[in-house]
């Protein structure tokens, strides 16, 4: 069985005007489907660098990335947005969810891309928002909802696709501690229907609720090679 990722030597840099600011150095990491990983570090340390490159938002500088067996470096632009529109869902820290559309409409925006019927896209919406617990809410606009209920919209929509690994960068960072727990309970519901989860944070709360924990300082993976095991 492939692993879901395999991360060798890799290396990512900013370039700043002048200066260099090295961000990965040497990552080696190995993720197996059905985990549900926590990247933990302190702010400046590369999460969110590490997960822009596995999420194919960033592209590899130097190293390689292998996602269920195929070199990320070796793909065509057309295959990589095969991958991030059917087996990537992606959360950001800020939710990223579009204003104007309501909780069902900002569900279905990207499944409006992978070419479903309309039936097929109703259910999964509704099935998305009731896995979230905001089926209630689906008529709402994100200005009209908490925190925590935008950010189970983001979960829904990245959940909605069926995808292979969903990857949250911080997605309890701007949540209250009893809305966190929330999320971080439905991010863990996800395993049991099969997704893998690869998040990151740096609230101890989020640790409870990991398979296994990876340390980030400074762009370094911190359990030596092949971190995390
Ligand atoms: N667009 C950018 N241009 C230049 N440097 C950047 C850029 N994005 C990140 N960096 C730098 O790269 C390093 C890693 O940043 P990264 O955002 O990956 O850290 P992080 O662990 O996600 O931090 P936080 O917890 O604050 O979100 C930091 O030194 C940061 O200043
Ligand atoms: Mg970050």
């Amino acid at each position: 069985m492939k692993s879901l990722y395999e991360c060798t030597s890799l290396n990512f840099s900013y370039q700043l005007d002048k200066q260099t600011v090295e961000a990965l150095k040497d990552v080696e990491l190995k993720v197996e489907a059905g985990e549900q990983l926590l990247i933990m570090g302190p702010s400046g340390s590369g999460k969110s660098t590490l997960l822009n490159l596995l999420g194919l938002i960033e592209p590899v500088q130097s190293g390689e990335i292998m996602f269920e067996g195929q070199a990320f470096s070796k793909l065509s632009e057309k295959e990589k947005n095969h991958i991030r529109r059917y087996k990537i869902g992606f959360i950001f820290q800020s939710f990223l969810l579009f204003e104007v559309l309501t909780a069902a409409e900002n569900v279905e925006y990207f499944l409006t891309r992978q070419g479903l019927s309309t039936g097929e896209r109703n259910k999964r919406v509704a099935a998305a928002l009731d896995a979230v617990g905001i089926s209630a809410q689906a008529n709402k606009r994100p200005p009209e909802m908490s925190g925590g209920q935008r950010q189970r919209v983001a979960i829904a929509r990245a959940l909605a696709k069926h995808p292979a690994v969903i990857i949250a960068d911080e997605p309890t960072a701007s949540l209250d501690s009893k809305t966190s727990r929330d999320i971080l309970e439905v991010l863990q519901s996800l395993r049991t229907q099969g997704v893998s989860v690869i998040m990151s944070s740096h609230d101890p709360l989020a640790q409870s609720y990991a398979s296994r924990i990876v340390h980030i300082m400074d762009g370094t993976m911190q359990n030596g090679k092949g971190a995390g095991v």
